[in-house]
């Protein structure tokens, strides 16, 4: 299966009030479990770098070229999407690569400001084909700071979609990034008012807060993109801990990373099901 739009996943599973997981990689090995994960489930899946995993790298090029690898030879449709980007210049860079599509997170940024840049980012994107994502009512919790309380504004989120021309819309609706717990208290009339106003699939960050049952019911009310990161991160590290706490003497990473790499897999399956996706 080639690598596939995200566009051409996403849309689809938004009209079938289907869910579509967009997993983050850090490692080759994450890449690996999700696609596993997607195959077991025999659904399609985004697979996310963000811009601070690229940091971390020091590069974008090295890990994406592993990332777009993994996707093209996958049996599922894979997309591949740069995350919570803020400089243009990695989102070019990210187009020139291959990626199918980018988010352009100026959403720190007033709402006027937001939709300039958002609107420039989108023209160059689309005339490269790359789908493309924005965020209005910033999510909290990146970098440590955790704003649960903010709210994407139905009326103000139709007029920016509308501005900048995006594909799909990141909103505010009681998540919070890189939370260690499943407790967050998501607003479900206010998902299902934004799915009305708004003509653009609709993407829930902060998603590992959420529980099972409330992440299908978001699913059901109208999110279609669902970000997980730090959740498979926990999944990922659990087995790892276990894993060296009962063999200490272990020195090749394969020997620990690998059971990680099982552990996520597994849990992408799952959170597949949970989210109601498509079979591919
Ligand atoms: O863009 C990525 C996500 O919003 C992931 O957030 O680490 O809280 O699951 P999370
Ligand atoms: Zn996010």
């Amino acid at each position: 299966m080639p690598l596939t739009g995200t566009g051409a996943i996403v849309t689809p599973a938004a009209e079938a009030t289907r869910g579509v997981g967009a997993f983050n990689v850090i490692q080759l090995e994450h890449a690996q479990a999700i696609v596993v994960g997607a195959e077991a489930a025999g659904s399609p899946v985004v697979l996310q770098l963000s811009e601070n995993a690229v940091r971390y790298h020091g590069a974008l090029a090295p890990i994406a070229s592993a990332v777009l690898a993994t996707a093209r030879t996958s049996a599922v449709p894979v997309a591949v999407h740069l995350d919570h980007a803020t400089s243009p210049e990695l989102v070019a860079e990210a187009v020139g690569l291959g990626f199918t599509s980018v988010m352009f997170d100026a959403s720190a940024l007033p709402y006027e400001e937001n939709v300039r840049a958002t609107a420039a980012v989108v023209e160059r994107c689309h005339a490269a084909g790359v789908w493309v994502e924005a965020e209005l009512g910033e999510v909290g919790g990146k970098d440590g700071v955790h704003a649960p309380g903010a709210r994407t504004d139905p009326a103000e989120a139709a007029a920016f979609v509308a501005s900048t021309g995006v594909d799909a819309l990141a909103v505010a609706v009681g998540t919070s990034h890189a939370m260690l717990t499943r407790d967050a208290v998501l607003d479900f009339g206010l998902i299902a008012e934004l799915r009305r106003t708004v003509p653009v699939p609709l993407v829930l960050h902060g998603s590992s807060g959420v529980a099972d049952e409330h992440l299908t019911h978001a699913v059901e009310h109208g999110m279609t993109k669902v970000n997980i990161a730090t959740h498979l991160n926990q999944v990922f590290t659990g087995a790892v801990r276990r894993t060296l706490r009962d063999h200490p003497e272990l020195v090749d990473t394969r020997r620990y990373l690998g059971p990680g790499r099982t552990a996520m897999a597994a849990e992408v399956t799952r959170l597949l099901r949970v989210l109601k996706a498509p079979t591919a």
